[in-house]
């Protein structure tokens, strides 16, 4: 089988009040991509890894990737847009499965996109790592509506996998009927009906969004490289 990775990777970060897109931050002596893209090369069964980037990106040119499994293509205006346009450049050389994983999310464990790919083979299906909820969840505005059951809730992580064709065709359906419900890969395949799996994976796996994340990842990266 043949599996191929996206990153998107063309977002402005503008929760991070910066003036570059957060993915250039640095931690430790590389980019916050570059620790992302060096998590998904570590799997060998990774055939290509594809980087959506902005057509206004300035940073980009100037990293090395050395792995020739890497190349890049442009994003579009929503992260569903980046992942369809990647998923459009692989068309040519297309894979079986592909794994989509956010550029801000460099602490996930090589051992647990592993899981994710064993998974998604072993059971044929789609599926998506995933955390359980832990705190106690309330909905309202500025004053509380109501608290939410909790034993049923999954806070959606990446890397997600799919088949590639079905991605393909789910997001481009999502994009033309409902852009703004598709927020992450699985959303597209949700409202076509069809089945994902949650696959649970560490909780630390957090998306940098807002500068305390940052601190927190530096942390966190460290204790990896222990
Ligand atoms: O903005 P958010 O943190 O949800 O972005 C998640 C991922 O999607 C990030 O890696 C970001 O770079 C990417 N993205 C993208 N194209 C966009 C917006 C976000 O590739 N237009």
């Amino acid at each position: 089988v043949k599996i191929a990775a996206v990153i998107p990777a063309a977002g402005v970060g503008s929760r991070m009040q910066l003036d570059f897109p957060k993915q250039y931050l640095v931690i430790q002596d590389q980019t916050i991509l570059e620790h992302t893209v060096h998590k998904l090369l570590a799997l060998p069964c990774i055939t290509t890894v594809v980087i959506a980037i902005s057509k206004e990106d300035d940073y980009f040119s100037d990293i090395t990737f050395t792995d020739n499994r890497v190349c890049a293509c442009f994003g579009g205006a929503s992260r569903a847009e980046s992942v369809f346009n990647a998923l459009k450049h692989l068309r040519d050389d297309k894979p079986d499965w592909v794994l989509v994983h956010d550029a801000a999310r460099p602490l996930v464990l090589p051992e647990d996109i592993a899981t994710l790919v064993t998974q998604c083979l072993e059971k044929d299906e789609g599926g998506i790592l995933a955390s359980k909820v832990k705190d106690t969840i309330k909905q309202g505005d500025t004053k509380i509506e109501k608290t939410v059951p909790r034993e049923q809730l999954w806070s959606a992580l990446t890397p997600q996998m799919f088949k590639f064709d079905e991605l393909l065709a789910a997001l481009e359906l999502g994009l033309k009927e409902a852009p703004h419900t598709i927020t992450d890969e699985a959303s597209a395949m949700e409202r076509l009906n069809l089945p994902v799996q949650l696959v649970s994976g560490r909780s630390d796996n957090i998306k940098i969004t807002s500068p305390e994340d940052y601190d927190l990842a530096c942390y966190l990266l460290n204790k990896q490289k222990e």
